[in-house]
């Protein structure tokens, strides 16, 4: 049996070759990056800042920062992942460093920011990692955690999301999302389906970050639930939100 972090490698390598087929992962419909261009604007220090995308996937957020000229790190322990964030960084013409490896081990910077998109969830230790990142931060450098309410424990989400299974069939609409985990390896992550964001708020500041701020990202939301066929788009929208911090 292979362990955790060799499982959850493997999943992400068989991912990576149709992760992009989603529009709100890859970040290819134009209102969907003018939307999380803004988000980066309003996280993340001034452009020209060194950011390290903790988990870059396929990269959808480490060229959008690279574009608005931040000095971006892009790591993941997927190889898989990365290359294809490499082949889109290459065919636009976007400089971005690739590291291939763990986030509980990142390169020591110093970095102005480390962010993630979509990460922390699946970390089977998040707290130690979020302790190692502000050690390799500038004084006063910053952390982005792009996230989202993902677990519907409201009677109501679950009712909507049952409503949008039987639409996505009834209209023959593919759900692009990734199978989810094996229940063994769910039950080993703290944070997966967070039906709050307030466990990660506690996490963060008991890392020792301070000064949190959190932002509901309505622009994404609105960006992502237009791109679905309505009402699907409405039926499985969830709450996104920037948690930000100070070293
Ligand atoms: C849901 S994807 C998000 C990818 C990207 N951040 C995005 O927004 O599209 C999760 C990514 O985290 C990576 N990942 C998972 N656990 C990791 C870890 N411990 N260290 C580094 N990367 C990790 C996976 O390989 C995958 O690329």
């Amino acid at each position: 049996m292979p362990d955790l972090h060799d499982q959850i490698r493997d999943f992400w390598d068989r991912d990576s070759h149709t992760y992009d087929d989603s529009a709100s992962h890859a970040v290819s419909d134009p209102l969907e990056a003018a939307a999380w261009r803004a988000a980066l604007r309003r996280a993340l220090p001034d452009p020209g800042a060194k950011v390290l995308d903790i988990g870059a996937g396929t990269g959808a957020l480490s060229l959008l920062a690279a574009e608005l000229g931040y000095e971006v790190t892009a790591l993941d322990l997927s190889e898989g992942m990365l290359s294809k964030a490499r082949a889109k960084a290459d065919a636009n013409g976007v400089e971005l460093t690739f590291v291939v490896g763990s986030a509980a081990g990142p390169p020591s910077g110093p970095f102005d920011a480390i962010m993630e998109r979509h990460v922390i969830w699946t970390m089977p230790d998040p707290a130690t990692a979020l302790s190692a990142w502000r050690d390799i931060v500038v004084p006063g450098g910053r952390l982005v955690l792009f996230e989202g309410v993902w677990g519907a424990e409201a009677p109501t989400q679950k009712v909507k999301d049952a409503a949008a299974g039987v639409l996505r069939r009834v209209l023959g609409v593919e759900d692009h999302h990734h199978a989810p985990y094996p229940a063994d390896v769910l039950a080993q992550l703290p944070l997966a389906r967070m039906t709050s964001p307030i466990p990660l708020i506690d996490m963060v500041h008991d890392a020792g970050w301070r000064g949190l701020r959190i932002q509901r990202l309505r622009d994404v939301e609105w960006a992502s639930m237009r791109y679905e066929r309505w009402p699907l788009g409405w039926l499985e929208q969830r709450p996104r939100y920037a948690l930000i911090a100070d070293a």
